[in-house]
């Protein structure tokens, strides 16, 4: 059932391409976002004023990316915040508040409390879910499933990406419903994401050298994770997937934050991983990030560069390249994290690790 892999991880790795085109899948009809659920009237929807995101783990990743796409699409605020925080604050929520909770197992206590408890203050809930009828997404107003299929390795891999393209409808719809995009611009939106699966497809076929990287790094005693932009929380993920499965000390920075503490702890040696913006993108995040990777590879760190196709500009600063298909700004992270699993997993395997069953760890946290 592994399909000839060692471990289910890799194996989900390898399905990121249909898990993608299957959260896709029937959900643009008529220039409009249709979600799977939908106990809410369009009304509802138009009357939201502000969206909050809820999840844990690489769910909550998921979320910090997708705030970045709903705020330019939307022009609505969005907070993105730990479950395990948020009901303990005293969170502003009305009936034209939407909370979306993101969760690939549905039952994570800590999301099922933040939505209980928004559901109390009459917030208006949205499940994004990959398990069908799970406690989540009965006691939402509206869900959207994200269809990876069942993702068995502990590690968050097909189910985070479904995530970011399930997190994008909820902004697309949410676009559409409140006119801040017009259908053509939906239907643009949309197809974009329809080319994403082939893009992993492309990653997946280019990623021996990751593997040899990693292997050689096997040793290391800590990795940086930077980025900006939507390649912050991609850069918060790859730490998060070391952590979790290689038990190595790991730490994703915003990489404008290097100066105000993180660049003390570059020293000779130290491999950091950068997740250079789209080369489509805007110009200035793309430079900012060169002379981060300037300042510290003259520190001596080892960098390790994530960056598009064609991007020569980051060549003289990358000890190791990767190289990924050029896509948009917001669709970045959907090629980016696909390295940074492989290199998490592989590391894990060269230091003798269980990538399916890391220690400590359960799929589903169903304790708060
Ligand atoms: O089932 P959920 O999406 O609610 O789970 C949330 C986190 O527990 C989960 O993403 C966790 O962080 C993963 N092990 C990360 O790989």
């Amino acid at each position: 059932e592994k399909g000839g892999h060692e471990y289910f991880m890799l194996k989900e790795i390898e399905e990121q391409p249909e898990a993608l085109a299957n959260t896709l899948r029937g959900h643009f009809a008529d220039g409009r976002i249709v979600l799977d659920e939908q106990r809410l009237a369009d009304q509802d929807l138009r009357e939201i004023d502000k969206v909050f995101v809820v999840a844990c783990g690489s769910a909550y990743h998921s979320g910090l990316v997708a705030k970045y796409a709903i705020e330019h699409w939307c022009r609505l605020p969005v907070e993105v915040e730990l479950a395990s925080e948020f009901r303990y604050r005293d969170p502003v929520l009305d009936r034209d508040t939407l909370v979306v909770a993101v969760s690939q197992s549905g039952e994570t206590a800590d999301t099922l409390e933040a939505v209980r408890h928004a559901r109390e203050q009459k917030a208006r809930v949205l499940a994004v879910c990959n398990t069908n009828g799970a406690q989540i997404p009965r006691e939402s107003d509206a869900v959207l499933y994200t269809h990876a299929g069942p993702e068995i390795g502990v590690a968050s891999t097909k189910a985070f990406l479904a995530q970011i393209a399930a997190n994008y409808l909820v902004g697309l719809a949410l676009a559409g419903a409140r006119g801040t995009k017009y259908p053509d611009e939906v239907a643009r939106e949309f197809h974009e994401l329809e080319a994403m699966p082939e893009a992993v497809s492309r990653v997946l076929g280019t990623t021996g050298h990751v593997r040899e990287l990693a292997r050689g790094l096997a040793d290391s005693k800590a990795v940086l994770f930077l980025g900006r932009h939507v390649g912050y929380p991609v850069a918060l993920e790859g730490a998060l997937k070391l952590k979790e499965l290689a038990y190595m000390h790991a730490e994703g920075f915003a990489a404008g934050e290097l100066k105000h503490g993180p660049i003390a702890l570059i020293e000779e040696g130290l491999p950091v991983v950068v997740v250079m913006p789209s080369s489509k993108g805007r110009a200035t995040l793309h430079s900012k990030l060169l002379s981060n990777i300037r300042e510290i590879q003259a520190r001596g760190a080892q960098t390790i560069v994530i960056a598009q196709e064609g991007d020569e500009t980051v060549r003289p600063f990358a000890d190791h390249l990767i190289e990924v298909p050029a896509v948009s700004t917001l669709l970045q992270p959907l090629v980016s994290t696909v390295p940074l699993q492989i290199f998490a997993a592989e590391i894990a395997k060269a230091r003798g690790y269980d990538v399916d069953k890391p220690r400590n760890l359960a799929k589903s946290v169903t304790v708060e």
